[in-house]
């Protein structure tokens, strides 16, 4: 069991294989954080909540509460009461007022995790994580908050999440809740987040913590192209293999908050929730509200670590898509290949010279449905359009599938087009304040799916189409941000509850999607990578990554993704040069080795690039079936960063019993006078020999890992190769 309660020290300890959280009780009651790092053998440490220091507890001291709760380590903190850090709970009274202090009543501790009402969650079996409730309450409020704590102990990872339960007499409003909370002493933390924009994408952040609050965070209704729900705090000499890491990241696709707060006392307070600007959820008595999950890790060993820590986790316990490991299909999208100009012949000769080449699916993408041409109309009013699909869907998926290949498709549910049927019919679903006219962005506005009737039109429309024909993938697509925060459906005192209900909307509708039809492969996207977050990953185990496909922009936008998720869920396509967006032209070699750290794909017009790449399709393609089940399931490895400034990339998937390994490459800008670069392999058997595939050259693991492998072989800029070395 890896939760244990020691009843004489009102303690619990939270050990994973190589961490351990404790959580001391005071003698009032308070929840008080103890100690979160490195795995200790022992409970112990229940001095660490400074009860004898003064100002002294407020049972013995009344006088000093409030600079007592201002320094106190809480593991929940709540607002109003005199502790003036970020709080974790606010809760607004009948009479107005926000203020609650919550104290603990019992415990309870039992094998498996329970799910999360309407919320994606990690999952895992009774011998794989324990779970820990602490109910507390607020006697004056008649509040009641449920603290979960679940430990997995193999991934070295720790959920959090809290459920408010409203078991007094008066209608109370939540106006923040977040999902965890974590004090501790400062130790020179530096804070890393991944910031971006639209085609850049989770680039990673790093900076030291000044006094004060520093955050990231979204308002903008989905997790978002700029910032990341995710936070690591990480000691000054923190690497890929050295110092200490503690990491949040949040399970949630909307508006949300990841801070952390230095205070006067050099105390650190690192929190993580739904973002609490317009939010206000109204709390009958009777009812509960369930924040969603953070999931927690520590690493004592650097970046590496952690990464495959959260790899791990998220392949085992998030992601629940039959794909999770199974083969994907490589596909062609036509996108960029002839964005909406296409009909049946164009898509059929794609589809083509795409099987002759060994591609296995043919993705149409958007502009096949009401009067799509162009991006400014028709989104809610999903039927084929007959000009372009002349034969229809049904008669294109049997063509596309009597060749061989499967078929897969583009929705955009959660839109509607001003100039649609849909609108003219329902203005109303827009999200939208009554008396102004909402903005407008990509022509489009968002529908009020926190509506069912709304929701119920959105998803029918999409599945009447997948049962008309036998489509395998869906590529769920989101391309607005929101705005004009309100619903013409829900009362005045509950439009501080729509963006919360609209992902709760959101969600339904995947489950619906993937419950009707479990074999589909889903890919969620954004506007490229806008919502690649853990709770889309509960619906789709794979997300498009950018609309960024250019090789190079991509090593920076895939190395911040996979620091924290696995590459099998990376969207990732080889696409035409000059690069659409960045108008760069790079080999295509390098485009199809960085795109193999994903999904791999292709995104361009198979039917008109020339011979010589045409040639080099097979050769991928090959690679790709050899290399798949390795880097869908091995154990990732960052050697160098280009973002590091360094001229060259270069990352490993190294095979979890370390049979194999694949190096990849990429020297980014070629330089005059060098000798050849030194990298220092991983996850390789000090002991064992390794042969560098295609050659006789043989390697001893410790060799390539202490000593290190030589490029010599790599000239140019934009330049890349993939190393093979297979055990002997
Ligand atoms: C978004 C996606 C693209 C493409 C277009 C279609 O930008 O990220 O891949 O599907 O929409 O409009």
């Amino acid at each position: 069991m890896g939760i244990q309660y020691d009843e004489g020290k009102r303690m619990f300890k939270l050990d994973t294989a190589c961490t351990t959280y404790m959580i001391g009780i005071s003698d009032e009651g308070y929840v008080g954080h103890v100690y979160y790092g490195k795995r200790l053998h022992r409970f112990g440490g229940k001095y660490l909540m400074r009860m004898e220091e003064m100002p002294y507890t407020p049972l013995v001291n009344q006088r000093e509460k409030t600079s007592f709760l201002d320094f106190y380590p809480m593991e929940y903190p709540t607002g109003g009461v005199g502790d003036y850090r970020e709080s974790c709970l606010d809760v607004r009274n009948s009479a107005g007022s926000i203020g609650s202090e919550i104290f603990y009543e019992s415990h309870s501790i039992t094998g498996g995790k329970p799910p999360l009402p309407e919320l994606p969650a990690s999952f895992g079996k009774e011998d794989e994580v324990d779970t820990l409730q602490i109910v507390c309450a607020d006697p004056v409020l008649g509040l009641r908050v449920t603290l979960l704590y679940s430990v997995f102990e193999k991934e070295d990872v720790i959920t959090r999440s809290v459920k408010i339960e409203n078991s007094g007499t008066e209608e109370l409003r939540l106006e923040k809740v977040y999902s965890a909370g974590l004090d501790m002493e400062n130790r020179d933390f530096e804070m890393v987040s991944l910031c971006g924009s639209w085609a850049r994408e989770r680039h990673i952040q790093r900076a030291a913590l000044r006094y004060g609050r520093q955050l990231v965070s979204s308002s903008k209704g989905e997790s978002s192209h700029q910032e990341h729900p995710f936070l690591a705090l990480v000691t000054p000499e923190t690497t890929q293999e050295t110092g200490e890491i503690y990491a949040m990241h949040f399970v949630y696709s909307g508006n949300f908050i990841a801070q952390t707060e230095r205070t006067q006392f050099d105390y650190i307070r690192m929190v993580m929730g739904i973002h609490p600007d317009g939010f206000c959820w109204r709390l009958a008595p009777g009812e509960s509200f369930q924040a969603p999950e953070t999931v927690m890790t520590y690493s004592g060993s650097g970046f590496g670590k952690m990464s495959r820590s959260l790899h791990d986790f998220y392949r085992e316990h998030l992601i629940r898509s039959p794909y999770k490991y199974k083969k994907r299909p490589i596909l062609i999208n036509n996108w960029e290949a002839t964005y909406f100009d296409f009909n049946t012949e164009k898509l059929l000769d794609i589809a083509r010279e795409a099987k002759k080449n060994g591609i296995e699916m043919l993705v149409m993408d958007d502009g096949w449905f009401g009067k799509r041409n162009w991006d400014d109309s028709s989104l809610g009013d999903w039927t084929v359009n007959q000009e372009k699909l002349t034969t229809g869907l049904p008669d294109l998926v049997s063509q596309v599938r009597s060749l061989g290949m499967e078929f897969g498709i583009w929705f955009e549910p959660e839109m509607i087009s001003l100039d649609s049927e849909l609108y003219r019919a329902h203005p109303d679903w827009a999200i939208q304040i009554p008396g102004r006219v909402p903005g407008l962005s990509r022509a489009q506005y968002v529908l009020d799916i926190s509506r069912k009737e709304v929701r119920d039109y959105a998803y029918e429309c999409m599945a009447k189409i997948l049962r008309s024909a036998p489509i395998t993938y869906v590529k769920w697509d989101m391309n607005r941000q929101l705005c004009d925060i309100g619903s013409t459906a829900l009362p005045a005192d509950a439009q501080g509850e729509l963006l919360h209900r609209y992902v709760l909307g959101l969600y339904e509708m995947q489950e619906r999607l993937v419950t009707e039809f479990p074999e589909l492969l889903l890919e969620n996207c954004s506007g490229g990578g806008a919502r690649f977050d853990p709770g889309m990953l509960y619906y789709s185990p794979q997300i498009w990554c950018s609309d960024d496909t250019d090789a190079i922009e991509r090593l920076k936008i895939q190395e911040g993704t996979a620091l924290i998720y696995p590459l099998s869920t990376i969207g990732a396509h080889v696409s035409d040069c000059p690069n659409h967006i960045v108008g760069r032209q790079t080999s295509f070699e390098t485009r199809g080795n960085v795109a193999l750290a994903g999904t791999f794909g292709y995104e361009l017009d198979i039917t008109k690039i020339s011979g010589e790449e045409r040639e080099q399709i097979a050769g991928q393609v090959e690679n790709c079936h050899k290399y798949r089940e390795l880097i869908q399931a091995g154990d990732y490895y960052r050697i160098t960063s280009w973002s590091d400034r360094k001229p060259y990339d270069c990352w490993e998937v190294a095979a979890k019993d370390g049979s194999h390994a694949l190096v990849t490459f990429v020297q980014v800008l070629g330089q005059p006078n060098v000798h050849s670069k030194s990298i220092r392999l991983r996850g390789l058997e000090s002991m064992a020999s390794y042969r560098l595939e295609g050659t006789e050259a043989v390697y001893t693991g410790e060799e390539l890992m202490e000593c290190g492998f030589l490029i010599r072989d790599v000239k140019g800029d934009f330049q890349s190769k993939l190393y093979h070395f297979i055990r002997e």
